[in-house]
């Protein structure tokens, strides 16, 4: 070891002790009779100093050539400080520097490395490994250190087996485009990277592997936001002879030690929702639920407290939702237009907006007084649970759209009222997916979750009349408004698997070709079983307070798909282009 101690860990009980430190110049303090120099590692920053007159004249001169980033190894005493920093947990003491080298100088660096920087997004990306060096990003990867630790605790004490599968295979769909790998050996064929290990995860099941986990990447050509990354880390895990209470109440185990051990809190009940309770509710199945704000169906959902007023916007429409708004019975006309012209953004795509007031005098006022009596508001503010000072905003149009929007609205006016503390948590457990959503371009059913996803079983009947009726059995963990994990009770029986693949609209050619390992698989004994995966990259995100999952991973790519400090995707050279088969276009 070069070092004796960190920069991070030196105190007044360490005085007189001889040191040797190494890390990179933060700061030099030259102020003629002394100099100073705060020296950074991983763990904290301790002050060096040398004094004219009392140093030997080359640790003077050193000190002196300096700069940012250099990395230097001290030798020196631990002495208490004349002037103390009570901010820095080093601050009593510094280092009477008896020797000092230069291990590497550096360039001055693009950025400063500092908490606050002055760097923009793209350089920080492009010098990366600077921007590690960082007290905020260096936090963040070590908290995904933490929660990978603590993961890997509560499942090994569960009996689960971490057991790697391949990155090299055949398409699974999970519902993006897959990343393919040409094959040198065989012309004209690809490898594809997993979106999940999905198909593996269960034929370990019918291995007997009862208990699976895996903290793994998982890469998926889809487009990108926030909270989505092409390449992405998934806990990934499967159980056998479970029904889906025993998965629930197994992962509720381990995100509930996962929120006592990394965040030191208790994350309260986990309450369960079915997805039609959801959409009723919030307009959207992964509701944020640290605030209320609860949707009410004026008309839809068997109401209809709109009709029959001669308001044509209301009487054409398939919805009207309304959005109670505690507390904002005061707003001016200016906040409500904004608000309104929010809503009539293209993203959102509503028409217009119409609002509804709870006086304090008990009166309601309307923007559609005209054609709605109080008695006929009366009714819209009982149904909204709306209380003297609550404004109500409405929205109308066709059912999904309408949600969609009440749901955004809601979740933007949660913002602008500070309802959405990143760090208060609640987690629910969204419950009875449907099996299979219509693709309205095609006509044809496409699995909501995956096709290997059980039907409830009550449900099952439904297969070859009603598909659009069948409840999935499964489950999503949501925390915060973001689903941060989701999984199924699986299908093992071949029969089913092979009706399901029919009702997708696959050939039973095509189901043999793509999945006829997983069938024939399921005729060896396939055990019942189910399991989930959790959005690693999310939970850790959510577990430091943001919603953007970058500054999470270590070496992260861009919005556009890019990894702009390696240059990749980049492009390959002829001869690759010969021995992997590929026409250069
Ligand atoms: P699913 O597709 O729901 O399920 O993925 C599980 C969780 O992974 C996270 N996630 C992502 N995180 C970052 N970037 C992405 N592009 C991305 N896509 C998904 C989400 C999501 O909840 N095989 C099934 C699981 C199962 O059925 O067991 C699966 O992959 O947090």
């Amino acid at each position: 070891m070069l070092r004796t101690h960190t920069c991070g860990e030196l105190r007044l009980s360490d005085v007189g002790k001889s040191v040797t430190l190494c890390g990179w110049v933060s700061k030099v303090r030259d102020k003629g009779g002394m100099v100073w120099v705060d020296l950074r590692d991983r763990y904290g920053i301790s002050q060096l100093m040398a004094e004219e007159g009392k140093a030997a004249p080359e640790i003077l001169n050193t000190l002196r050539s300096l700069g940012r980033e250099y990395v230097v190894c001290a030798q020196g005493e631990v002495i208490e400080r004349y002037a103390k920093n009570d901010k820095m947990p080093t601050g009593e003491v510094e280092i009477k520097l008896g020797k000092v080298e230069i291990l590497n100088p550096a360039k001055l660096p693009p950025f400063l490395i500092e908490d606050d920087t002055d760097g923009g997004d793209d350089l920080r990306m492009q010098y990366r490994y600077l921007d590690l060096r960082r007290n905020p990003v260096r936090a963040k990867l070590e908290l995904r250190h933490k929660v990978a630790q603590a993961v890997r605790r509560y499942l090994d004490a569960q009996g689960f087996l971490e057991v790697e599968t391949p990155v090299l295979i055949k398409s699974t769909p999970e519902g993006a485009r897959d990343f393919v790998v040409p094959s040198r050996m065989h012309a004209g064929e690809f490898y594809a990277l997993p979106q999940s290990p999905q198909t593996f995860k269960q034929l370990l099941m019918v291995g007997g592997f009862d208990r699976y986990f895996q903290i793994v990447k998982c890469f998926r050509d889809e487009d990108l936001r926030a909270d989505r990354q092409p390449e992405f880390t998934q806990i990934d895990c499967e159980m056998a002879f479970v029904e889906r209470e025993d998965i629930l109440s197994m992962f509720e185990g381990m995100f509930r030690s996962l929120f006592t051990e990394v965040k030191g809190i208790d994350i309260g009940e986990i309450v369960r929702m079915s997805y039609d309770d959801a959409m009723r509710l919030y307009g959207n199945d992964k509701p944020d639920t640290r605030f209320g704000m609860q949707l009410a169906h004026l008309k839809g959902y068997g109401n209809d407290l709109t009709s029959g007023a001669n308001f044509v916007v209301f009487d054409s429409a398939e919805a009207v939702i309304g959005l109670p708004v505690t507390g904002a019975g005061d707003y001016t006309r200016k906040q409500i237009d904004a608000l309104t012209e929010w809503v009539k953004r293209p993203q959102i795509g509503m028409k217009g907006m119409v609002w509804m007031r709870f006086e304090a005098d008990g009166s309601l006022k309307s923007s559609v007084d005209k054609f709605y009596d109080q008695a006929a508001l009366k009714k819209w503010a009982t149904l909204a649970g709306l209380q003297p000072g609550d404004l109500l905003l409405v929205l109308a149009g066709d059912q999904g759209q309408t949600l969609k929007a009440a749901s955004e609205l809601r979740l933007e006016l949660g913002n602008q009222l500070g309802l959405r503390n990143p760090n208060e948590y609640k987690a629910l457990w969204v419950l009875d997916f449907p099996l299979l959503e219509r693709d309205e371009e095609n006509g044809r059913w496409m699995a909501m979750h995956h096709p290997f996803t059980a039907p409830r079983p009550e449900d099952l009947h439904k297969l070859g009349t009603d598909p659009g009726a069948i409840k999935a059995n499964a489950y999503d963990m949501v925390l915060n408004g973001n689903e941060i994990g989701g999984g199924s009770i699986r299908i093992h029986d071949r029969q089913l698997q092979a009706k399901m693949f029919e009702v997708l609209g696959f050939t039973a050619a095509e189901a043999e070709e793509k999945f006829g390992f997983l069938l024939n698989a399921f005729e060896y004994g396939a055990p019942p079983h189910g399991g989930l995966a959790f959005g690693f990259d999310r939970l850790c995100a959510l577990f430091g307070g943001s919603e953007s999952i970058r500054d999470f991973i270590a070496f992260p790519k861009n919005n556009a798909g890019r990894d702009v400090m390696i240059d990749a995707p980049g492009p390959i050279d002829a001869i690759q282009w010969k021995e992997l088969h590929l026409k250069n276009a």
